[in-house]
């Protein structure tokens, strides 16, 4: 457990992530921070009244100002607003980059040493913004997307298979759009890998699925962006940092090299423990994969240059 987790941002993604970060009991205090007045404070004294029932002791309170983050170890910012139907990640590009600007500004002051674990869409820009604008750096910087595409591919797998979600062991890097790089080498069931066991047209479909999950969810709800999975992948990430874990999850970092590739965000194999990223993994990747993860890497260096800082 560690002192405090701030979460900025009180909306569908930001108070579902609170209230699972207090459930799990990552941190004695949990702070949600949203600009709206009288949102974060009634959606935490709510979450707070459901301790004593749910068995937790981590303490919720919500507030529209920064005193109450300080020195928090974790950020999660989910400030921004959703994708509404037609509309893609990138639209959401100068108002978001805007929102998370000022976010990780008030952070640098409040948190100076917090690790920042970036929800807001477009995600692997707004991971710049947040590094550029605090200095932060890349161990305390990371993009939570790999966790809810990989999430996505293995629940439409264990469907597909009819097995449990446990025993789909899967990667997906690259970026967090359609350019995503679901890597079917390292797809496997229980060891087993995944083309003994499906067929490769159906392999075919689920990754196209999973390509296009986050738009599949905004479909049906019309008004708003998927934010039960997205929440439970940012608290996997916190978890295994406070926990000290050590885990291995595909998270958005800098790239200093890796993969041949520098100077911005990608989702990659990444090792977190308490000091937040601890390292990346290069692993060996087929012609077509190095060459999708290429194509992904350019899909991300495009609204970068656009983005206003
Ligand atoms: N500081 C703090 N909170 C802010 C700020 C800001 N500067 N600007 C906006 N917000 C708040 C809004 O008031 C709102 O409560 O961010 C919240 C966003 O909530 P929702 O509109 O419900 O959006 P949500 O579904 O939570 O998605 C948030 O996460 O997955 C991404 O693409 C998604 O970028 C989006 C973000």
């Amino acid at each position: 457990m560690v002192n405090k987790i701030t979460v900025v941002g009180a909306g569908n993604v930001g108070a579902t992530t609170a209230q699972r970060v207090a459930e799990k009991e990552l941190a004695s205090t949990v702070v949600m921070v949203d600009v709206v007045e009288g949102i974060p404070q009634g959606k935490g004294l709510d979450q707070w009244e459901s301790a004593p029932i749910e068995g937790f002791d981590s303490r919720i309170v919500g507030t529209n100002g920064y005193d109450e983050t300080a020195e928090s170890d974790i950020v999660i910012i989910t400030a921004g607003i959703a994708r509404k139907p037609g509309m893609s990640r990138d639209d959401l590009l100068n108002t978001n980059a805007g929102i998370v600007k000022q976010v990780a500004e008030q952070i640098k002051k409040s948190s100076p040493n917090a690790i920042l674990i970036i929800v807001s869409n477009p995600l692997d820009v707004m991971c710049y913004v947040a590094k550029q604008v605090s200095g932060f750096p890349r161990e305390r910087v990371l993009g939570m997307a790999g966790v809810l595409d990989t999430a996505r591919y293995r629940s439409f797998l264990a469907e597909a298979l009819d097995v449990s979600v446990r025993d789909i062991q899967a990667m997906v890097l690259g970026g967090h759009g359609d350019t995503m790089v679901p890597l079917i080498s390292y797809t496997s069931v229980s060891g087993i890998p995944i083309t003994q066991l499906i067929a490769r047209d159906t392999l075919d479909s689920i990754i196209t699925r999973t390509r296009g999950g986050g738009g599949e969810i905004v479909k049906h709800l019309k008004t708003g962006s998927a934010y039960y999975a997205p929440s439970a992948g940012a608290v996997q990430m916190a978890e295994a940092i406070a926990f000290d874990q050590h885990r291995i999850l595909p998270c958005a970092a800098w790239l200093t090299g890796e993969y041949g590739m520098k100077d911005l965000f990608l989702g990659v194999p990444c090792k977190l423990g308490r000091r937040g990223l601890e390292r990346i993994i290069e692993v060996e990747l087929t012609a077509d994969e190095r060459a999708a993860l290429q194509k992904s890497a350019d899909a991300v260096r495009e609204p970068m240059k656009a983005v206003k800082l």
